[in-house]
């Protein structure tokens, strides 16, 4: 019913809830940035190490629903990386927690590889947001609301 009225209408909103998920992604993941430099100063047992494991899982979840494939938009490459690289970090830290071994060259991997995911996830939400912007430009265009 809604389409008829404003057929544009129903893509808008699905587009909207995709770029409050990247939203969603990025906060998530500055804040495990945070928590890691905390991690990486500090050390040892505190409630940091809990958050770092359990916002590391919800930042890898949110990267792989957030940047599901979208049609329409070209070079996909840096967002299939900003859709999988979390798991890499995620990976490695999971490592560290089921041996307890925080071995440095493993350390340096794991940050090196969460700033090519801030990069990665970066250069995915731009170029959504230039796409969405396309598609909202199309409907208004195409689609004018009766
Ligand atoms: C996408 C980003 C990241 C993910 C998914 C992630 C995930 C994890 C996980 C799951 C652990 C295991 C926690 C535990 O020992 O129970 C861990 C450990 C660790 N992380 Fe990260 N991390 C990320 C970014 C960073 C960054 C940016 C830093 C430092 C600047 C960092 C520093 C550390 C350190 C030093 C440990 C060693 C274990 C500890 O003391 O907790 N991480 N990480």
């Amino acid at each position: 019913m809604k389409r008829r009225v404003f057929p544009g209408g129903y893509h808008v909103v699905r587009t909207n809830r995709r770029m409050a998920l990247v939203w969603a992604t990025r906060i998530a993941l500055y804040a495990q940035l945070l928590l890691g430099f905390d991690r990486y100063s500090r050390g040892g047992v505190s409630i940091t190490r809990e958050l770092h494991l359990g916002l590391g899982i919800a930042v890898a979840i949110l990267a792989l629903v957030a940047f599901r494939p979208v049609p329409g938009l070209v070079n996909p490459g840096p967002r299939q990386l900003a859709r999988f690289l979390p798991l890499a970090p995620l990976a490695i830290g999971l490592y560290f927690r089921a041996t307890g071994m925080t071995l440095t060259p493993l350390v340096i991997a794991h940050i090196i590889l969460a700033f090519v995911t801030v990069a990665c996830v970066e250069i995915a939400a731009a170029r959504q947001r230039r796409g969405m912007a396309d598609v909202r430009v199309n409907i208004v265009r195409k689609d004018p609301p009766t």
